[in-house]
């Protein structure tokens, strides 16, 4: 019993002895590890600090050539055969439409622009407008178009409709531009995007745009 009751003792001090020579490795060990951590740490800070600064750059680059969408306002719509009153067969549309691209850096290349007009969700006119034009930044292009004989699809009867529509107040069209456009900035092309734009147009009975849709601005959407 004794000699079993020695054993822990002398184990004991055996453990405390092989603890502070562990000690001694586990704390040089520590040094090189945490000298180690340093380095990698620094070297982690370098990396993220060069990254953050890369970044930081292509944020501020980003900033000044992200490309706006064109602007379309509308300036100008008319069926002036209502106050001639010559009937839909010698009826048009004169609309004028500006199309103005705000960039400072990002030019456009349009494609034809081809223009829809409906009449309470029918398509009463189209035409192409303009051939394929390159617009470039800070310019406005007029687009200003008149819809007349095999290009406005009015039936008689859908005359009659909007005759009768016209004593009761404002006619609602739309009229919608859509074209191919691709966006370059400094060399570089992007490829074709397909750009509409949408314009509402209150009509008076005297065949003129009403004042509250003139000037406006056409939302614009991609597909
Ligand atoms: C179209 O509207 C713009 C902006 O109001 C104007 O500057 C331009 O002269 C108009 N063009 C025509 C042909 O009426
Ligand atoms: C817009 O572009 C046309 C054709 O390139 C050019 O004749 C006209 O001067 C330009 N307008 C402005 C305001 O830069």
């Amino acid at each position: 019993m004794r000699s079993g009751d020695q054993i822990p003792i002398q184990s004991t001090t055996r453990n405390r002895a092989m603890k502070r020579h562990h000690t001694a490795r586990y704390y040089a060990h520590r040094v090189k590890e945490s000298l180690t951590a340093r380095i990698t740490k620094l070297i982690c800070s370098i990396f993220l600090f060069i990254l953050f600064v890369l970044g930081l750059i292509a944020f501020i680059l980003w900033l000044s050539l992200r490309p706006h969408r064109p602007r379309f306002h509308i300036h100008e719509f008319s069926i002036p055969s209502f106050s001639q009153e010559i009937g839909y067969a010698n009826a048009n549309i004169i609309f004028n439409v500006t199309d103005r691209n705000p960039n400072h850096k990002v030019g456009f290349y349009f494609d034809a622009m081809q223009i829809t007009v409906n009449y309470q969700e029918q398509n009463i006119g189209n035409v192409i407008l303009l051939f394929p034009f390159y617009q470039e930044p800070k310019n406005t292009t007029i687009l200003y178009g008149n819809i007349g004989g095999a290009a406005l699809k009015l039936s008689g009867e859908l005359w009659q409709q909007i005759v009768a529509d016209r004593t009761r107040g404002t006619l609602t069209f739309s009229l919608g531009l859509s074209s191919s456009i691709r966006f370059k900035i400094f060399a570089w092309i992007s490829k074709r995007h397909r750009i509409h734009a949408t314009c509402a147009v209150g009509v008076g009975s005297d065949g003129f745009i009403l004042p509250s849709y003139k000037d406006k601005r056409c939302p614009v959407y991609f597909t």
